[in-house]
């Protein structure tokens, strides 16, 4: 009994430390407080906008748009697709839009039509499920490793599978950073829309995970919170920050998460999204969201 006690009080061993191992420090670049939320008839402009301020340090550029028929065919100033093709200077020569729908498809055919044809640009259009013909441009590899592409998936609710999301994250092998995403989630809605799912095999593509049950459960801001852990985590983005897009009545209406490996990118966003903002509304905007701390 003696001997076990003073076995018991002797110090435990510790091996000297030879070094310190390093912590991955997170390299996500912090941004103040937006001044003033962006309305959803303006995210358009913000993606037009801020593809606009990249091209002018890469002046080259590709874009895929997953989901590109107009949300609005009335309203074609909110249009991605449009404004983008639209940009001057005309840095960006690849365009490969995607949609789904005959009315969508006709439109942007219509849309393709209407470009001044120029050699050294091209545009295509493909009609279909996004999930599957975008492989037809990945499986070409007709993206080069160090070309600027930025990609859209402006999807309705949960019609973008994260496979999908996966394989145009993984897209570049080299050194070079990955394709810039602009990834949709669905806002206030989200709960509504997810408890109005029928078919389970749609959260399972759309989540992509074995725990996609357990999103019928799952708050707005849980979600939106793991999903860009997840961008950073699981497909090795350097920076995925949620910028909040709100109906005119304040509510969340989506999460634009913009998934980037430009350590510069989240500050020409927040220029995007203050430009995207026409002084006009502004004055209002700024009365109804007065500044806060924080981003
Ligand atoms: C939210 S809207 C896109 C809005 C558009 N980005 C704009 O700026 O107006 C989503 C579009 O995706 C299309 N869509 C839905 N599921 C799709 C899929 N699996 N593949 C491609 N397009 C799809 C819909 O028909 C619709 O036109």
């Amino acid at each position: 009994m003696a001997e076990q006690r003073k076995r018991r009080a002797e110090p435990a061993y510790v091996e000297p430390k030879l070094f310190e191992i390093e912590v991955a420090r997170d390299l996500e670049p912090q941004l103040r407080q937006l001044p003033y939320p962006i309305w959803t008839e303006n995210k358009a402009k913000l993606i037009a906008k801020y593809i606009f301020l990249f091209e002018l340090i890469t002046k080259h550029g590709t874009y895929i748009d997953g989901f590109a028929g107009p949300q609005q065919p009335d309203r074609p100033e909110m249009w991605a697709a449009k404004l983008v093709l639209e940009i001057e200077p005309q840095w960006l020569r690849h365009f490969y839009l995607f949609e789904k729908s005959k009315a969508g498809c006709d439109l942007l055919r219509f849309l393709k039509a209407s470009q001044a044809a120029t050699r050294d640009r091209e545009v295509e259009v493909f009609c279909g499920d996004f999930n599957r013909r975008v492989d037809s441009i990945l499986s070409s590899r007709r993206i080069g490793e160090k070309e600027a592409t930025f990609c859209l998936l402006d999807q309705r609710t949960f019609e973008c599978h994260w496979s999908t999301v996966k394989k145009l994250a993984s897209y570049k092998t080299g050194k070079s950073n990955k394709f810039e995403l602009f990834y949709f989630l669905a806002g206030w809605w989200y709960r509504r829309a997810v408890t109005a799912v029928k078919r389970d095999s749609v959260l399972e593509n759309w989540w992509g995970r074995n725990d996609w049950p357990d999103l019928r459960q799952k708050k707005l801001l849980t979600v939106k919170d793991e999903m860009v852990a997840r961008f950073k985590s699981e497909l090795g983005y350097v920076s995925a920050k949620a910028w909040p897009i709100l109906d005119k009545s304040g509510r969340d209406m989506y999460f634009m998460i913009h998934a980037t490996d430009y350590l510069g990118a989240p500050a020409l966003m927040e220029r995007a999204y203050s430009e995207a903002v026409q002084p006009a509304e502004r004055a209002v905007q700024q009365s109804l969201f007065p500044a806060q701390e924080k981003f």
